[in-house]
């Protein structure tokens, strides 16, 4: 019986290639050989750290070529390519993969990150970024909330063993977005708050490299297997908890208590029926958690591994704020502490690949012919780490972004950083990513100085180390805090 379904599987994968490979306009795109027989360069990319591959590879073939996975052409851009692909031809790139786990996940495309520019799209854009209310007024009360939740954070770092903030930062981050979201604070004991913690940590499993062949025979996943029991795991972890976060906030609705994301969300519903209320609830629920925790982490390590660093930002919390707490406003008079948080964020560069785009139409890029349906990989671990835009790029040092006078230098001086993403698929999160990590880094190094868990053992964070999973993933460290 295994070698008829093996049998079956490898002819329809034959078929679909040979479909491809003899039907499909081709992209003009230099590359690395082909590789293997309908795997092309799959193996290669089959890789924790592929983002090195891709800057070897940039090196190579330039600053646009192409890759073959399975039955498809990848076109990796690099270099200012990003910026035509993500701003000035935003339009033709601005697609999303149309891959079989991704509408899966999204429940047939029912969600702003995994969906086509479309007039749902639009929609589910707008009252998302009404919903999140991260500018003018909103800002207050994003601050207050967040306030609230980092203090409770940082009682937990008060510890006289080493330990690992993980779990905290992470219990902070969902707990503000499910405040934000839900105008309700529920502990980290909840079972919901639990639901997310879980659906977060399956989501970056499901789109492995390793699953991809699910891409391709999506009905593989019905097959009993270790690999596919991960893939249909992290789909009933979504579904668990976008149902309850849509029946708890249908009930604050009911009771016109209209004060979180999804309240105005769901109030505001036009014509999306709920299917797309929920797919909204995953995206601001998964991407508001796991890429902020992510990189809060990183930074706590930075702090430690650069304890100059870490003075620096001591002293100008000292000058300027003394002991009173900050607000998103002091960030101002900050410079230092915007810097270290620019410079982290190149640094780590989480969302290595940004999310793949998609051209949806035929298009030429630097002389190459790319079909319309090519997925399109914006290298930003590229752009972040390429001498021509960041000089020594693998060093850390926030002064990169000061100028002479030590003030930032200005957002249109700084277009090669774009940790968000750029242009019309941009983040619809980054306000309020920003608000919070200038919040914690600052009232938790006004609270105490961070240390190695042992003298001479830093976490020694090498962003060429981290491991690529939908962001990139720093390795576990301890820390010890001393009380300032
Ligand atoms: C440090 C934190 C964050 C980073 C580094 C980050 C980074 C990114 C990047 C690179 C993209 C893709 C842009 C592209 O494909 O061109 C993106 C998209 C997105 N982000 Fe974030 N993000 C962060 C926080 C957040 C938060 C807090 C939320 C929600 C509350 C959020 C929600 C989204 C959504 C829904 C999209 C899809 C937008 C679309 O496809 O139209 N993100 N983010």
């Amino acid at each position: 019986m295994l070698f008829e379904i093996v049998a079956f599987c490898a002819s329809i994968l034959l078929v679909i290639y040979a479909f491809n490979k003899y039907s499909r306009k081709k992209c003009t795109a230099p590359g690395p050989p082909h590789g293997l027989p309908i795997l092309g360069n799959l193996l290669q990319v089959f890789d924790k750290q592929v983002f090195l591959k891709l800057c070897d590879w940039q090196k190579e073939f330039g600053d646009v070529y192409k890759l073959n996975l399975f039955t498809e052409e990848v076109v990796v851009v690099n270099g200012d390519a990003i910026y035509d692909v993500l701003v000035t031809s935003g339009d033709d790139y601005g697609g999303r993969v149309q891959a079989a786990r991704n509408k899966i996940y999204s429940n047939g495309f029912r969600s702003i990150g995994f969906r086509h520019p479309d007039k749902e799209w639009k929609t589910m854009r707008r009252i998302a970024q009404k919903g999140l209310k991260q500018y003018g007024e909103g800002v207050a009360n994003i601050e207050r909330i967040s306030m609230e939740e980092i203090r409770e954070c940082l009682d937990k770092f008060d510890k006289t063993e080493p330990f690992d903030p993980y779990d905290a930062i992470n219990d902070m981050v969902i707990g503000i977005i499910i405040i934000v979201s839900m105008g309700v604070k529920l502990g980290a004991d909840d079972p919901l708050h639990q639901k997310i913690k879980r659906a977060e940590k399956l989501f970056p499993l499901a789109f492995g490299v390793d699953l991809s062949y699910l891409d391709v025979v999506p009905w593989l996943r019905n097959l009993p297997n270790k690999a596919t029991k991960v893939f249909n795991d992290a789909i009933e972890a979504a579904r668990e908890m976008e149902s309850e976060i849509f029946q708890r906030s249908m009930s604050n609705v009911e009771k016109s208590k209209i004060d979180g994301v999804f309240d105005a969300i769901n109030s505001n519903n036009e014509y999306l029926d709920k299917s797309f209320i929920k797919g909204m609830t995953n995206d601001i629920t998964i991407a508001g958690t796991m890429t902020t925790t992510a990189q809060i982490k990183s930074m706590i390590a930075l702090t430690v591994d650069y304890p100059k660093v870490q003075q620096k930002l001591q002293d100008e919390i000292e000058t300027v704020l003394g002991q009173r707490l900050p607000t998103y406003e002091d960030r101002r008079s900050m410079p230092y502490m915007e810097a270290f948080i620019l410079e982290s964020m190149r640094y780590m560069s989480e969302a290595a690949v940004a999310i793949p785009h998609e051209t949806l139409k035929d298009v030429t890029m630097r002389g190459y012919f790319i079909p319309k349906g090519t997925q399109i990989w914006p290298n930003l671990y590229g752009l972040h780490h390429d001498e021509r835009f960041f000089p020594d790029p693998y060093a850390f040092k926030p002064e990169r972004f000061l100028d002479s006078k030590g003030e930032v230098i200005p957002a249109d001086e700084r277009k090669y950083l774009m940790p968000f993403g750029a242009g019309k698929r941009v983040c619809i999160g980054e306000q309020l990513a920003r608000i919070r990590m200038f919040l914690f880094m600052t009232t938790l190094l006004q609270r105490y100085t961070l240390c190695p868990e042992r003298e001479g053992c830093p976490p020694n964070y090498d962003s060429r180390k981290s491991v690529l999973g939908i962001v990139m993933q720093m390795h576990p460290y301890k820390i010890k805090t001393v009380k300032r």
